[in-house]
């Protein structure tokens, strides 16, 4: 198998598909801005590492350069660092809405772009959008307009890139149990027991439902004819209405 570089993979969502992309046999590289993390999480999955910001495009161009050196031409790429900065609309610092969309849109795009150079033949990218790409959410505006233009740079690369044989797909999970959800839970910006209302499988998703998700994505063998797309793994919410 080939490389797979995650951004985000010191936590969370990045780091679960980090494990589960691990046991598959890719040869995975953690990429993440928090440096302490980062250690550990690749101590943990025994996987490579490298700290970056993904809002530094000549930090990313350096790294993937640096990663196609030492472990060959990088065969899968999962854009899962991001952040949220809630609260109500009209009261949004300006820092707070730079903030969100230079991470969860721009350093998306930037990473797919730092990594174009170094991308083996059949590489496929998966950026991690949300239910947000598609559905209002309340105080959430930045992350909501950064995660709908998540949907729709990946169109656009899908498209560009096809005929390079590169494939360019989106999962766009619900609430997942992960520490940036639990952190909304304990701020009151979402109460527990209404989300899950809203869910007609009626239970969070777990980091492990959106991996194996973006695993098939990433593999060309099952997954070979789709780019373009966003996969909702969200128990039925998006469409339940
Ligand atoms: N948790 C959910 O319910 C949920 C739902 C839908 C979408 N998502 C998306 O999934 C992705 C991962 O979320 P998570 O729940 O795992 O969050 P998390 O906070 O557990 O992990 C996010 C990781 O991104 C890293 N990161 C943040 N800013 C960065 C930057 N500028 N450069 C490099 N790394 C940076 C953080 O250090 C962290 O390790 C995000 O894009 C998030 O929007 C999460």
């Amino acid at each position: 198998m080939s490389v797979l570089v995650v951004t985000g993979g010191a936590s969370g969502l990045g780091r679960a598909i980090a494990a589960q992309a691990a046991a598959e046999g890719w040869t995975v590289v953690l990429v993440d801005r928090d440096a302490d993390a980062l250690a550990v999480a690749a101590e943990e999955l025994g996987v490579a590492s490298t700290a970056v910001d993904v809002t530094d495009r000549e930090a990313l161009g350096a790294a993937f350069a640096s990663i196609a050196e030492r472990l060959g031409r990088i065969g899968g790429l999962v854009n899962s660092a991001g952040l949220t900065r809630p609260g109500p609309s009209e009261g949004l610092a300006v820092d707070d809405w730079k903030l969100v969309i230079d991470v969860d849109l721009s350093g998306t795009f930037y990473s797919c772009q730092a990594a174009f150079d170094h991308l083996a033949e059949s590489a496929s990218i998966v950026n991690i959008a949300s239910i947000g790409s598609t559905r209002g959410l309340p105080e959430r505006v930045a992350y909501s307009a950064a995660k709908a233009g998540v949907v729709g740079l990946t169109r656009a690369l899908a498209a560009e890139w096809a005929p390079l044989g590169i494939r360019v797909n989106a999962v766009g999970p619900s609430w997942v149990d992960t520490p940036l959800v639990r952190d909304l839970i304990a701020s009151g910006t979402i109460d527990e027991q209404q989300m899950l209302d809203k869910v007609p499988l009626g239970r969070l998703c777990t980091p492990e439902d959106v991996a194996s998700s973006v695993l098939f994505l990433l593999g060309s063998d099952k997954a070979g004819y789709v780019t373009g797309q966003t996969l909702y793994v969200d128990g039925g919410y998006v469409w339940a209405g």
